[in-house]
């Protein structure tokens, strides 16, 4: 067994905010495995997630990605690791509006690999993965993406997670947003693309319906331990 994630003894709180504290003694995540964590709202799914990523910090622990302890590294060593490693799906799909779906989709490679490899083998994965999910070139060339359907945003923002071809995919609480029609489309895209990829996937929601989706899930407040029990 491999896991592309395991925390150890995370601690998290905000500064100068005592009511809200994280902290997991342990949670591991095997690789390629497709989980989703539940929790309600305010619980600290997105916190969470942000750790993960590295754009927060925590004060304790570590937080093991595909065997590298992403608290150990440095701010900028942080950013580069997430670009090469980590695809993110917002809540909100938070597609810009003033540059095209196509850029949308390229955006991570600028950060990373696009430097390194030829400019058209991205072109070409965006081209052909947006084919294998009804995405044809009129829309993925259109100029901006002021007029996308809900359900084309959220088809775009998972070929953005997915076009680095990241080790690890962040999904928070992608499908709130959906109807249940699209909702259904999200997650079976999301799955198929996942297997295809060999990704490992990490969703956290507070729809406990989803979990017949997944490999596992996990209670997001059966990990934490209470406030009143943190020193
Ligand atoms: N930038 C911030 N500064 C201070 N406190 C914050 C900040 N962001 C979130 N919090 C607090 O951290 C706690 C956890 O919030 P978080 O956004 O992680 O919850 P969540 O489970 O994602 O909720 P939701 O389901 O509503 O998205 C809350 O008490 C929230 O008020
Ligand atoms: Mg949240």
């Amino acid at each position: 067994m491999y896991n592309a994630l395991e925390i150890n003894d995370l601690f998290f709180k905000w500064e100068n905010k005592e009511s809200f504290k994280l902290k997991i003694t342990k949670l591991e995540i095997e690789n390629k495995k497709k989980i989703v964590i539940f929790g309600k709202s305010g619980s600290g799914k997105s916190t969470l997630l942000n750790l993960i990523s590295g754009i927060l910090s925590p004060l304790k622990g570590s937080l093991n990605i595909n065997n590298i302890d992403i608290t150990k590294l440095s701010q900028k060593k942080k950013d580069e690791f997430r670009a090469n490693n980590i695809g993110v799906i917002f809540q909100q799909f938070n597609i810009l509006d003033y540059i095209s779906p196509l850029q949308n989709i390229l955006l991570p490679c600028f950060f990373t690999k696009f430097k390194k490899y030829d400019k058209l083998y991205f072109y070409d994965r965006a081209f052909n993965l947006a084919q294998k999910i009804d995405i044809n070139k009129n829309i993925l060339l259109q100029n901006n993406s002021k007029n996308l359907s809900v359900g084309q945003k959220q088809r775009i923002a998972i070929l953005r997670a997915i076009i680095n071809k990241p080790f690890l995919i962040l999904a928070d609480e992608a499908t709130s947003a959906l109807d249940d029609k699209n909702k259904k489309d999200f997650i079976n895209l999301l799955m198929n693309l996942c297997d295809e990829e060999k990704v490992t996937l990490l969703m956290v929601s507070h729809d406990t319906s989803l979990k017949k989706n997944f490999d596992d899930f996990i209670n997001l407040e059966k990990i934490l331990i209470r406030n009143e029990n943190i020193n």
